[in-house]
C-alpha cells in the first residue's frame, strides 16, 4: 500500500486514516515512514508493541527529543521543551511528576463532582434553547473550566487564558494560525501568565487554591535532598497541564455527540436514565479516542520484528491503531461497551507518562455524557461539521448542531 504521510496534519482533515492503520497492523507493524520536513520516523501500530514501548523507557526516550511530533528548532527550544515532566525521563520525570500527582488524585479530582455537574447543567439548558450552538465551544467551555478550577486560574483570567491556550493547542489549524508559522510569541504569552500567577500565589498563598498553589509550595526530599521546583520550571507547567486538558476531553465530548448524530441507536441503551456509566466513556475514548499518537526517540539500536531501528531514531507510538488492534480487541471497529478486555491505551500504555490527567478526564466524559443522556433524545446537524487540522489530537474545529430535548 502506499505510504501516507501521518504527520501531516491534513491528513486528518478526512478523519483518521483506520484502513491504512490496519494494513500497517497486518503487513508492516514496524514501519518506517520518511518525512517531508523532518528526519523519518517509524510507527509502531500493534497493541503489544505499542504498551511494551511505553513502559520501556529506558530503549524509548521521551527527553532525548521531546515527546511532540514536531522537532524542535533548536537545542534552545529543546532545553525549553524539557522543563516540563512530559518530556522528560527517570529520575527527574519521577521527582517532577509526584511533585504534582496529589493534586490528580483520585479522590482530589472526585471533590470537583459537584462543580463538574452544576458546569454540565448550566451548558446544557443553554443547549435546549432550540438554537444552533457549536457543540466544540459547549465541550470548550467545560473541560476548560475543569481544568481551570483544578489548576487555580482565577476566574477573570480565564477567557483570556481560554484564548492562549486555544492558540498553543491548535496551533497546526489555519483558522487559529493563519500564517501556520512557529508563534513564541503565543507561548511566552502563556509563561508570562504563569509567571504572574506563581508571584502572587507566592506573595499570598492562602488566597488562591489548586494545582498551583501545591506546586508552589511542593518539596520532594531524595536521599536527604530537598527538591522544590524552579520558577522556570514552575512556569511550564501552564502550558503542559492546560493544554493537555483542553483539547483532550473536549474532543472526546465532540467525538460522543458526534458519533450519537452518526448512529442515533448508538447510546440508546443509557438515553432517558440516570447516568452514564464508565465502560461507555472506556468505550468511545478505545473506538475514537482524542490523542492519536505520543513521540518516543530511540536510545540504541536494536530489532523489533526485523526492523532495525536506530539509536536517534524517531518513533511514533500510535494509539489510535493499538485501540484497533483486532489481535486484542475482538471486532475492534464496533463500538461495544460491554466487551472485555476493555483495556484501552487512550491515556498511554501504562508506562511513566500515563496521562497524569486521566481520572479528571473519565469523571468530566461521565458527568457531561449523564447529563446529556438524561435531559437530550436527539442530536440534529445544523451545517457541516469541520476536523481540526492536526497531526497528534484527532478533533472538531467546528461541529454546529441542534439539540432536542427529551
Ligand atoms: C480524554 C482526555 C485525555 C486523553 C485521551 C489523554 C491522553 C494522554 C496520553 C495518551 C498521554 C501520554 C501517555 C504516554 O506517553 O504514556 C497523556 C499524558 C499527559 N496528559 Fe493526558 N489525556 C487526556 C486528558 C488530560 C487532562 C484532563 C489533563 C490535565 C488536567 C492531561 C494532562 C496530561 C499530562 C500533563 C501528561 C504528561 C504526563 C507525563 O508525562 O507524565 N490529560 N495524556
Amino acid at each position: 500500500m502506499e505510504r501516507l504521510d501521518l504527520v501531516d496534519p491534513s491528513l486528518y482533515l478526512d478523519g483518521v486514516p483506520r484502513d491504512y492503520l490496519r494494513w500497517l497492523r497486518d503487513n508492516e507493524p514496524v514501519a518506517w515512514h520518511d518525512e517531508a520536513d523532518g528526519p523519518g520516523y517509524w510507527v509502531l501500530s500493534r497493541y503489544d508493541d505499542v504498551v511494551a514501548a511505553n513502559r520501556d523507557w529506558q530503549r524509548y526516550s521521551n527527553a532525548l527529543k521531546g515527546s511532540s511530533i514536531e522537532e524542535a528548532r533548536s537545542e534552545e527550544e529543546l532545553e525549553v521543551r524539557r522543563r516540563i515532566f512530559v518530556n522528560q525521563d527517570p529520575p527527574d520525570h519521577t521527582r517532577h511528576r509526584k511533585l504534582v500527582s496529589h493534586a490528580f488524585t483520585p479522590g482530589h479530582v472526585r471533590r470537583m463532582t459537584p462543580l463538574i455537574e452544576e458546569t454540565c447543567s448550566r451548558l446544557v439548558d443553554g443547549l435546549l434553547d432550540g438554537e444552533v450552538h457549536d457543540f466544540v465551544d459547549v465541550a470548550e467551555e467545560l473541560s476548560f473550566q475543569m481544568v481551570a478550577t483544578l489548576f487555580g486560574v482565577p476566574e477573570a483570567d480565564r477567557p483570556e487564558l481560554l484564548a492562549i491556550t486555544r492558540q498553543l493547542a491548535d496551533f497546526q489549524d489555519p483558522e487559529v494560525n493563519p500564517g501556520l508559522a512557529p508563534r513564541p510569541e503565543v507561548q511566552q504569552a502563556m509563561f508570562a501568565y504563569g509567571a504572574g500567577l506563581v508571584a502572587e500565589v507566592r506573595a499570598d498563598p492562602d488566597a488562591h487554591r489548586g494545582v498551583v498553589v501545591d506546586l508552589v509550595q511542593a518539596e520532594v526530599v531524595e536521599d536527604g535532598e530537598v527538591h522544590r521546583l524552579s520558577d522556570l520550571e514552575l512556569v511550564a507547567f501552564f502550558p503542559a497541564v492546560l493544554v493537555g486538558g483542553l483539547s483532550t476531553t473536549a474532543h472526546a465530548m465532540t467525538e460522543a455527540v458526534h458519533a450519537w448524530i452518526e448512529d442515533p441507536t448508538i447510546f440508546e441503551p443509557w438515553l432517558g436514565g440516570d447516568e452514564c456509566p464508565p465502560q461507555v466513556v472506556e468505550e468511545l475514548l478505545r473506538w475514537r479516542g482524542p490523542v492519536m499518537s505520543f513521540r518516543r526517540t530511540a536510545t540504541e539500536d536494536h530489532e523489533l520484528r526485523g526492523q532495525a531501528i536506530r539509536a536517534g531514531d524517531k518513533v511514533l507510538l500510535s494509539y489510535a491503531s493499538a485501540n484497533r488492534d483486532e489481535r486484542h480487541f475482538g471486532d475492534p471497529d464496533r463500538f461495544d461497551a460491554e466487551r472485555t478486555p476493555l483495556d484501552h491505551v487512550a491515556f498511554g500504555g501504562g508506562g511513566p507518562h500515563f496521562c497524569i490527567g486521566a481520572q479528571l478526564a473519565r469523571l468530566d466524559l461521565r458527568l457531561v455524557l449523564g447529563e446529556l443522556f438524561r435531559r437530550v433524545a436527539s442530536f440534529e446537524a445544523a451545517g457541516e461539521p469541520q476536523r481540526l487540522r492536526a497531526n497528534q489530537f484527532a478533533g472538531w474545529l467546528h461541529h454546529p448542531v441542534v439539540a432536542h430535548p427529551r
